[in-house]
Order: structure tokens, then sequence, then C-alpha cells
């Protein structure tokens, strides 16, 4: 459904790990990906009804380099996405992103591309 959240620390990790040592995130904490190229989080999306939505990313990056993620839908690359910095660790910033689903289930993978890893990610909002 539209609004929908889905937290990321209830999704697939790969390379990555749940934590909740810093404040602001929503749910019971977020991910913190691996500092490597190909770490990522995988949610598992159902729609009633196929085509244009728009997918919000919330993350951390208390670092001053970007920390870009390859954004996949059901195994199709749609773009890879900056995460610049968000002044600290403890501030969420949203990013979004136009995708296409298809009726029913949908997977939404989010992957490191870069030897720092993926931001910490809190959760994506499909609206
Ligand atoms: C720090 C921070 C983590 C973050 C990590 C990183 O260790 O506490 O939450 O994931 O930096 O650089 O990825």
């Amino acid at each position: 459904p539209v609004g929908t959240e889905y937290q990321a620390e209830d999704a697939t990790i790969s390379q990555g790990v749940a934590e909740s040592n810093h404040t602001g995130f929503t749910g019971t904490g977020f991910v913190n990906y691996d500092n490597l190229v190909g770490s990522y989080v995988e949610f598992a999306v159902n729609t009633a009804a196929a085509g244009a939505r728009t997918l919000t990313i919330r993350y951390a990056n208390g670092t001053a380099v970007n920390r870009p993620m390859e954004v996949t839908v059901n195994g199709t690359t749609v773009t890879t996405q900056s995460f610049p910095a968000t002044t600290n660790w403890d501030t969420w910033v949203d990013g979004t992103i136009p995708v296409n689903l298809q009726t029913g289930a949908n997977t939404i993978r989010l992957t490191a591309t870069t030897a720092g890893g993926g931001p910490n990610v809190d959760r994506i909002t499909l609206g």
C-alpha cells in the first residue's frame, strides 16, 4: 500500500549488521553496511497494482564522503544514487528515486558501490 514503511533491520542483509547505537532511527534500529563494495540490503515489497512509485530511502552518512548505492528492482538496475553526508550518524535524510513495480511480489536491493560501503539505512517507504 502507498506509504508503507519497510525497516532495513527487518530486511535481508548481506554483509551488514542491524545496529541501534545512534539516535533518531525508526523501528528498532538501522543497518550498518560493511565497508566494502557489494554489501546490500534487500527488501521484499508487495503491491496490489503495477506502476510508477516513489521510493524514499531514509539514511545517515556521518562521513564527509558520498556513499553511493546501486538501486535494483526485481534484478534490474534502476540507477546508482548518491547518498552524501548528513552531518553526523544521528542525522537522517530522505533520498527519493522513481521506480516501477510489478503487481505482487517485488524485490528492492540497495547495494554499496564504493569501498566505504553504504550509508546507514533506516528504512524505505513507497509512496
Ligand atoms: C561508524 C558508525 C557506524 C557506521 C560506520 C561507517 O562506525 O558508528 O554507524 O556504519 O562508521 O563508516 O560505515
